[in-house]
């Protein structure tokens, strides 16, 4: 059975709660250059997966939020999320229904493919915070893409249209996106094949 004609599903969101995030706008450009290629774009929000604090006693019982999530990593091929860095890491929210999630059995970040960006207004752009997402989504087993795109001093970064500004940098996320696409695509038919 072949693959060929069937877009990639790609999950993707902005790791932030705020009106004005830049981590959502962003997104927003990656996920225009995604549907461009012609991937289904499940386009969400942090706020739907926004979990109560973990509690290991609740295992029986889990969030709507984190069924939610697992629900949707299920349905796609790959997932992409840009992260605000807070305080040289990753968000808490962001952890905490990561934690939620990889109570389920089978455990839905397992073999599953990801791109982590991210986009802050200081001059590193959030990426330590990427390193620190890098280690559990890895330790789950998720195939977190080596190149990993963080926007510095992005308050200036991106244009009213949504563009990012500098026209380099904007070729290069591009590019960073479409190298993933192809790396997910091919893992696809590869698996494809073989089934
Ligand atoms: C609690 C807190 C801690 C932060 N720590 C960092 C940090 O370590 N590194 C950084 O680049 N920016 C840090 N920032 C600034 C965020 O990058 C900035 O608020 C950014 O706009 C948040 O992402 P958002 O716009 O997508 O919400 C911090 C902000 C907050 C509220």
């Amino acid at each position: 059975m072949t693959h060929a004609q069937e877009p990639l599903r790609i999950l993707a969101f902005s790791a932030s709660l705020r009106r004005e995030s830049l981590n959502t706008r962003l997104m927003q450009i990656a996920v225009a250059i995604m549907e461009k290629q012609g991937c289904v774009v499940d386009h969400a929000s942090m706020a739907e997966f926004d979990c109560p604090s973990y509690n290991q006693d609740l295992d029986a019982s889990m969030p709507a939020p984190a069924t939610l999530f697992r629900d949707r990593l299920e349905q796609c091929d790959a997932f992409i999320i840009s992260s605000p860095e807070y305080n040289g890491s990753m968000p808490g929210l962001l952890k905490n229904a990561v934690d939620w999630v990889s109570r389920f059995r089978p455990q839905p970040f397992n073999e599953k493919h990801g791109l982590l960006m991210s986009a802050s207004p200081s001059m590193r752009g959030g990426n330590m915070g990427l390193w620190s997402l890098r280690i559990p989504f890895e330790h789950l087993g998720a195939r977190i893409y080596p190149d990993m795109f963080s926007l510095a001093t992005a308050h200036k970064g991106i244009t009213p249209e949504g563009k990012i500004a500098d026209e380099k940098l904007g070729e290069r996320f591009e590019n960073t996106i479409l190298a993933f696409l192809s790396l997910v695509e091919a893992a696809k038919h590869e698996i494809g094949s073989t089934a």
